[in-house]
């Protein structure tokens, strides 16, 4: 990508959409385009192709989704196919009919079946069912890597698909309702340390085994594979390595510096029991991850503090 290259960044708010513009800008890119939600509802298909239309990007970064935890996931699962759909799907096709240089699109590694083998090969995409609780996402964020392989099977486009662990970091989601595990527990065991608590409760066993990728590398990977990546194979972003949801309630407990105790309420879902991505593919077209998990959760609960006293961030 030229420096000065016009390059959209769909979702720029968001968790993901945040560190790419981070990245980007530390890289030296001049024009990045952004639009709130408020701004340009990317499910409106007719205001998206008059945005690509005016403002005609060269490059994409597909950051925008309708994104949740597992409750959302299994409480709205219409909302969480249909609007991932239309957004994908009016970015993707504006962006062909505007013939836009290269275009990234984020999907996630749920797309997977929930019982194939460990860690999770690309070639596993398809092989068996899908996990329950949020499958009408994972269906959405299928349709849209196998748009993708298609338009450049066809038109001979150039688009990549990213499938990321789960992630975490600097503007990440921490409402206790809707946020993801490591968030939420930064929450509690800051909240139960400033509270005086003698104690925090975290769902479930404690014995499912999770990656956790800090979300600045993901940013890094899709920048590099925009770089450097041209062709129909879609890749894997992960840590490669993995922890229990016990050690993690560990690592945040010290980093945090809680001094109570710790309590598995098994009476709350565990999820799929283990999520492990290979990342062999991308790390043979020479990316690999950067940030352990200890360093990034880090800078992570920093961001937490610097953000948690501000206006309205601890009723989110
Ligand atoms: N978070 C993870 O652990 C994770 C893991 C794997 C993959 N991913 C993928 O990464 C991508 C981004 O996820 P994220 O975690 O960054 O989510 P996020 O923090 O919720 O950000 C989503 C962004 O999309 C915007 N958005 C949502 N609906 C929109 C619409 N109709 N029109 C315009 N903008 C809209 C949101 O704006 P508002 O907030 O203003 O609505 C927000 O800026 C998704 O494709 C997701 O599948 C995330």
């Amino acid at each position: 990508m030229d420096k000065n290259a016009i390059i959209f960044v769909a979702g720029h708010s968001g968790l993901v959409g945040s560190a790419i513009v981070r990245i980007l800008e530390e890289d030296g890119y001049q024009n990045i385009i952004t639009r709130t939600h408020k701004q340009l509802d990317l499910t409106r298909q007719a205001d998206v192709e008059n945005f690509f239309e005016e403002q005609r990007p060269e490059y994409v970064f597909l950051a925008a989704a309708k994104v949740g935890g597992i409750h959302a996931n299994a409480t709205y699962p219409a909302d969480f196919i249909m609007v991932n759909m239309q957004i994908q799907c009016n970015v993707i096709s504006a962006a062909f009919a505007n013939k836009i240089k290269k275009l990234m699109f984020l999907g996630s590694s749920c797309i997977y079946p929930k019982n194939c083998p460990q860690p999770i090969k690309e070639e596993y995409l398809l092989t068996s069912e899908l996990e329950e609780t949020n499958e009408g996402y994972a269906l959405a964020k299928i349709a849209g890597l196998k748009a993708c392989a298609y338009y450049n099977k066809q038109y001979g486009t150039d688009y990549v698909s990213v499938m990321p662990c789960n992630l975490y970091g600097i503007n990440d989601n921490f409402g206790l309702e809707n946020s993801h595990v490591l968030p939420a527990l930064l929450r509690k065991f800051h909240e139960a340390k400033i509270n005086n608590e003698p104690s925090v409760t975290v769902w479930g066993s404690g014995k499912p085994i999770r990656e956790f990728l800090y979300v600045d590398d993901l940013a890094d990977a899709c920048v590099f594979l925009m770089n450097n990546y041209s062709g129909n194979e879609f890749f894997n972003v992960g840590y490669g390595e993995e922890v229990t949801i016990s050690e993690l309630a560990d690592i945040i407990k010290e980093i945090v510096g809680f001094q109570g105790g710790i309590i598995m309420d098994s009476s709350k879902p565990d999820g799929t029991y283990r999520k492990l991505t290979d990342i062999s593919r991308i790390k043979g077209v020479g990316w690999s991850p950067k940030t352990d998990l200890k360093t990034g959760i880090r800078k992570t609960y920093d961001w937490f503090l610097s953000q948690y006293e501000s206006e309205g961030f601890a009723q989110r």
